[in-house]
């Protein structure tokens, strides 16, 4: 029996098949829109709202929202009928897709492995660097996210991810990001199979590292015997203005993991860059061909949409748009928020920008700002992305490992229009914050119901 949908209420379904509590948060912060179409930066709400999309699906969505020439490679494949994946034959397109990622990548960087996440990718960079290394250690950066499976989850300092989930992976060790004595002092036991690090830390707050960190980690690894992998799941794909924000540091990993934006947002995918000798300790015999791989990882539409979506990036200078207008907006972000004591700074590269917020001095605002800090450390910046939201249609995140630090992270496709509106808006919403108490009256009462939800 078919059982007709339309007439229950919105949402009823996810919120009882699927995650109530997701639904309850969105509830809460006056964000639970229904979108109907999604072009570009742009998302249209069946209510008639026009959402500027800042957040890009967690940097998903490089090429904007349904490209129409990705969407056409799509239809395309889909109406050829050919095979979407048999696992046992050659996915030619696989093949296709991985010589254009190991060029645009360079250096030594010349097989890949596709997996459907990004959290499979930090798995498979796991696994082939013990194999390659013949060790089990694991080193990553405080302040890291690098996906919720479990070894990625290994590598997370923060206890919110990993809480009633372990045990986790054994051997694994944080060092601050950025310092080059911690690594060093760890990398010296030899115990450690790779130096797992984002090379800007996204839901860590936008951290940019000191221009020699990336390279003197390279040296100091190469040293020691530690595989150098590159975790660019959210930098990749021209985010921070280069084909890999590895390239901006001149610095040649001896793996990357990228996954999100290379199919467009439109399907799930995953590709691991690595060096001939690495995949070479995996793949070391014909009996041991079969030993890691993924059902979906090749499949034929995501390979398609990779390889359409690269076309895209490249015919429409993406990461020159990225690295300039990234920049520009920067610069604008850091002259209008100056005079207000609650932005520390804004930082970031390309088009992945962080407002930096801090304690304020002003009696009058700390008070409120220590009170709402107790109740819900993390709400204080989902108040700014709900007004920003609710008051402005522009919808932005607060950085997952971070809740000082709002992500500006758009579609690479972003008008420089759509830039100024958002300048406008964050600076209505943060003068806001410094002036009026009504701002933080509904803080309050937000923090005070999250603490209840
Ligand atoms: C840097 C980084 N690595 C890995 C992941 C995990 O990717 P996925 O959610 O596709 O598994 C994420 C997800 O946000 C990420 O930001």
């Amino acid at each position: 029996m078919v059982v007709s949908t339309a007439a229950l209420p919105r949402h009823r379904l996810y919120a009882e098949h699927v995650n109530p509590q997701w639904v309850r948060l969105l509830n809460l912060l006056q964000m639970n829109e229904r979108y109907e179409r999604c072009y570009g930066c742009e998302l249209f709400t069946s209510g008639g709202r026009r959402i500027l999309d800042f957040l890009s699906g967690y940097c998903v969505h490089n090429t904007g929202h349904n490209h129409p020439a990705i969407l056409a490679a799509l239809h395309e494949e889909l109406d050829r009928g050919g095979p979407a994946m048999l696992q046992s034959h050659v996915p030619e397109l696989a093949g296709e897709l991985a010589l254009r990622l190991c060029e645009l990548a360079g250096g030594l960087l010349q097989r890949v492995v596709f997996t459907s996440s990004g959290s499979e990718g930090v798995e498979t960079a796991i696994k082939f660097s013990r194999a390659h290394t013949g060790r089990s250690g694991l080193l990553y950066a405080e302040g890291a996210f690098h996906g919720l499976t479990c070894g990625a989850l290994s590598l997370m300092s923060d206890p919110f991810w990993t809480e009633g989930f372990g045990p986790m992976l054994p051997g694994t060790q944080a060092v601050p990001f950025g310092s080059i004595s911690a690594l060093e002092k760890q990398l010296a036991t030899k115990k450690f199979a790779a130096f797992i690090v984002e090379p800007v830390q996204a839901e860590g707050g936008i951290r940019v590292p000191d221009a020699g960190y990336l390279r003197a980690a390279q040296e100091l690894c190469h040293r020691h015997g530690t595989l150098l992998v590159f975790d660019e799941v959210q930098t990749g794909l021209y985010r921070t203005g280069r084909f890999l924000a590895a390239h901006r540091f001149g610095v040649e990993p001896d793996m990357v993991v990228l996954a999100k934006a290379l199919s467009g947002g439109l399907i799930p995918v995953g590709a691991v860059l690595m060096t001939e000798a690495v995949n070479n300790s995996v793949f070391s015999s014909m009996k041991r061909s079969i030993v890691h791989a993924s059902t979906f990882g090749e499949n034929v539409l995501a390979m398609r949409a990779g390889l359409a979506t690269l076309d895209v990036l490249e015919q429409e200078s993406l990461g020159e748009r990225a690295d300039a207008l990234g920049a520009d907006l920067r610069q604008r972000l850091s002259e209008v928020l100056a005079p207000y004591e609650m932005v520390d700074g804004v930082r970031g590269a390309g088009m992945l920008s962080g407002i930096v917020f801090t304690a304020p001095r002003q009696l009058r605002l700390r008070v409120a700002f220590e009170a709402f800090r107790r109740i819900h450390p993390g709400m204080f910046g989902q108040v700014v992305v709900m007004r920003l939201f609710r008051d402005h249609g522009i919808l932005t995140q607060i950085c997952g490992n971070n809740f000082l630090v709002l992500k500006a992270a758009p579609p690479l496709v972003v008008s420089e229009a759509q830039l100024d509106e958002f300048v406008a808006a964050i600076v209505e919403v943060i003068d806001l914050m410094h002036t009026s108490t009504s701002f933080w009256n509904e803080a309050l009462s937000l923090a005070r119901r999250a603490v209840n939800v």
